[in-house]
């Protein structure tokens, strides 16, 4: 690790604040513009011991052994010390893939797939997407802001300090609209980094199931633009399934998408393997997720792209449905993330670590490998490769510390809250008043 400060040791900087002590402090090696890892360095995190952090203007100063940056930044000139020991010091984590600002729950549909229907059929019967459409439109702007935050809150509370945020309840422009200002207003007072992303093409909306070119051109031609003039969205994300959107009514899309600044991303391939891997090849989307039923072909041609698999372990969990291949993207070269998909449909999970139990068991990737998924590879999945996702000299200062010894504790001690700490932006954002270790 770098980042000993160059600071002449009798002067020694000010920090405003210092982490110190940490018993174990992990993070993903440094990479060329922060690319994620791939391969063998998926695999291979640095680990520090008795490690400490110095965090300035909201960014990170310096990280290595407290020794070192004591000498660097000493405590006497600190604004505020946080002692570790016995601590885990993390990057925050980075929950690349959510539909945070929706509106009502759907605990029907779970007791109705308990009884055998599936996610196909209740969609089919006006359950699914349609049912969070009808609740998104009985919901004000300010509520869901209200709501948003609370989630966001939540989010804290777990160790996520970046998260990206879809809209695709609303399915008309004032509905779309809604949801991607709520998303903004919540961010206003929210230590949480934001990303949020633009996915109209989520489902085809009932009064246009006749005539579906319809409601793509109006997509194409209409909301885009307008996410565009109003900045309100930083992606373009499109669901390519069977059952979804065709990979040529999406080609459409992520091409008007590009076409005004907002680079693609793609719901795709999770119900059958409809192309949707190999189109997120040709569009040069930043990731394409879920990916249960992808083609080697496609992986392969996602690996070639650079695009980033975002897999989504709660969605397979809550549906039964088989995991994706986590390994044999591993093995193709891909870069893999891991996101929780949190949705009052088919993911009602807001647990990242519970996510990262889940890639573990289910997936088979390493511990070390789950927390690069779900910092820096997830990171590089919404656009953040360069300054979220790492403890790393100039990195946002984000970062988690848990009470736990070992980083491979948090996914192995599963459905248990192990954050202890939150720091977001250089400042501490979140503290359990509870000091009890449960190990
Ligand atoms: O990522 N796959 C599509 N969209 C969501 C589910 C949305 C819903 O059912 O409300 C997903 O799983
Ligand atoms: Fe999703």
């Amino acid at each position: 690790m770098s980042g000993r400060a160059s600071k002449p040791r009798d002067a020694g900087g000010h920090a405003d604040l210092l982490v110190v002590n940490a018993t174990q402090l992990v993070t993903a090696p440094s990479t060329p513009g922060g690319a994620p890892l791939t391969g063998g360095a998926f695999d291979r995190p640095v680990l520090l011991s008795d490690a400490a952090v110095a965090c300035v203007d909201g960014r990170i100063a310096a990280v290595g052994p407290t020794a070192d940056v004591l000498a660097a930044y000493p405590e006497t000139r600190a604004s505020a010390v946080v002692d570790a020991r016995g601590l885990l010091a993390a990057p925050g984590f980075v929950d690349a893939h959510t539909h945070l600002p929706f509106a009502g729950t759907r605990e029907m549909e779970f007791d109705a797939r308990s009884r055998g229907e599936t996610y196909a059929s209740i969609a089919a019967k006006g359950g699914g997407i349609a049912s969070s459409r009808r609740a998104l439109a009985a919901i004000g702007e300010d509520d869901l802001a209200r709501a948003v935050a609370v989630r966001l809150a939540t989010l804290l509370a777990q160790g996520v300090t970046t998260v990206e945020a879809k809209s695709g309840y609303g399915l008309t422009w004032e509905g779309e609209r809604k949801q991607l200002r709520a998303l903004a207003a919540a961010a206003v007072a929210a230590p949480i980094e934001i990303v949020p992303t633009f996915l109209a093409a989520h489902a085809v909306p009932e009064e246009f199931r006749d005539r579906r070119d319809a409601y793509v051109a109006s997509v194409v031609e209409e909301m885009i633009p307008a996410v565009a003039r109003e900045g309100l969205a930083r992606y373009c994300d499109v669901w390519c399934d069977a059952g979804a959107f065709s990979p040529e009514e999406c080609r459409r899309i992520l091409a008007a998408g590009a076409r005004h600044g907002l680079p693609g991303k793609l719901h795709a391939d999770e119900l059958g393997d409809a192309g949707g891997a190999r189109l997120a090849a040709e569009a040069g989307a930043v990731s394409a997720d879920h990916l249960l039923h992808a083609s080697d072909d496609g992986l392969r041609a996602m690996a070639e792209a650079g695009v980033v698999a975002v897999l989504l372990p709660g969605t397979a969990f809550t549906l039964g449905l088989p995991y994706a291949r986590a390994r044999d993207m591993v093995s193709h070269g891909l870069a893999v993330a891991v996101a929780t998909d949190w949705n009052p449909g088919s993911t009602m999970s807001s647990s990242l670590s519970l996510a990262m139990t889940m890639a573990v068991t289910q997936m088979k990737l390493t511990p070390a490998e789950a927390w690069i998924a779900v910092t820096a590879n997830a990171a590089s999945a919404v656009g953040q490769g360069a300054v979220a996702g790492r403890i790393q000299p100039g990195y946002r200062a984000d970062l988690s510390l848990f009470d736990v010894p070992d980083y491979r504790h948090v996914a192995y001690h599963y459905g248990h809250d192990h954050v202890r700490l939150v720091i977001a932006r250089g400042a501490v954002a979140y503290q359990r008043g509870d000091e009890s270790r449960c190990t």
